[in-house]
């Protein structure tokens, strides 16, 4: 076994990194440069039944701490998604395919045709969606949490994942762990979704920044760092039975270290794939493993959740 392999659901890795759904993974030319990539597998757009061209432009704001985005889920439609599935190799790398509804409904019709297909894709199934107009994010509304799970559970009888949002009160982290525990069929979690409904505000021209709902987005990148560490961490402890992917404010191997100190066994770069391509993961490779060895590390996973207290 190599330093940074690493497995999850019974599937080998040869190194923890990929994408955050949403960023390089909305077409095949983009899809195949994160599978060229040094990346160690990779995740679709998140879909929906139809195709959506999603919210007017601009939709997405690069600052020197992070980014705001309110894409308002830009995509091909799942079917899009599941034929590029179909024809992927999974002998080369995992592949893991975004789902995000609009409706209970619509993610169990996806489902279904998922079930049907029986391919080695793994769902991500987002209940952290905050950029579609007038539509609630699922994991806020913990009722509506648990209809979701308990339809799609009933439907579909392989493991899969959530992504979650950001949560920031100890009473949040125990309510969505208790509901998410009550699942066994869901495996894994991936912490976080952007920090939703931010307002980056450009002085100079005294205005909001996207054009989207009057300015108001997610922010990823050196804004979310800590709370996603707090949020894999608060969740590794409490879903003892589950894996966490880390996802937030990865920008260079000393962060994807963290996020595993903190409980993660595949780490997602958001925010920095936008800035710098599929190249950052050549990049977070070496950084990660330079790191490592300094350390005296064999191999990524001594290091999971052995973050230490004071
Ligand atoms: C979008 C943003 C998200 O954070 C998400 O989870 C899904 C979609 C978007 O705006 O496209």
């Amino acid at each position: 076994m190599s330093l940074l392999s690493t497995s999850l659901l019974g599937t080998q890795f040869t190194n923890p990194l990929l994408n955050a759904s949403g960023v390089w993974c909305r077409d095949k030319v983009e899809l195949d440069a994160l599978n060229a990539s040094q990346a160690g597998s990779f995740v679709t757009k998140s879909c929906t039944l139809e195709p959506r061209t999603g919210n007017p432009e601009p939709r997405y704001f690069s600052t020197p701490m992070g980014s705001i985005n309110s894409m308002g889920l830009p995509n091909e439609g799942y079917q899009y998604y599941l034929d590029y599935a179909s024809q992927h190799d999974y002998s080369h790398k995992p592949l893991f395919l975004s789902l995000a509804g609009l409706s209970v409904a619509d993610n169990l019709k996806m489902i279904e045709a998922i079930s049907k297909a029986n391919l080695p894709a793994v769902v991500e199934l987002n209940l952290s969606c905050p950029n579609v107009p007038g539509k609630p994010q699922i994991a806020y509304d913990f009722d509506a949490m648990q209809t979701m799970l308990e339809a799609v559970t009933q439907q579909y009888d392989k493991p899969f994942g959530v992504k979650m949002p950001p949560y920031f009160d100890f009473a949040h982290f125990d309510a969505a762990a208790k509901i998410l525990n009550s699942f066994p069929q869901v495996a894994f979690l991936t912490c976080i979704n952007s920090i939703g409904n931010a307002l980056v505000i450009d002085t100079e021209s005294e205005s909001v920044v996207i054009k989207p709902k009057n300015g108001f987005g997610g922010i990823g990148g050196d804004y979310v760092l800590p709370t996603a560490l707090a949020n894999v961490n608060a969740f590794y402890q409490r879903c003892p039975d589950k894996r966490i992917i880390g996802c937030g404010g990865v920008k260079t191997g000393e962060q994807v270290f963290q996020h595993i100190l903190a409980g993660a066994t595949l780490v997602q770069v958001g925010t920095e794939l936008h800035e710098e391509g599929p190249g950052v993961f050549a990049r977070l490779l070496t950084e990660v493993t330079a790191l490592l060895e300094r350390k005296g590390y064999k191999s990524i996973e001594e290091a999971r959740g052995k973050l230490r207290t004071l």
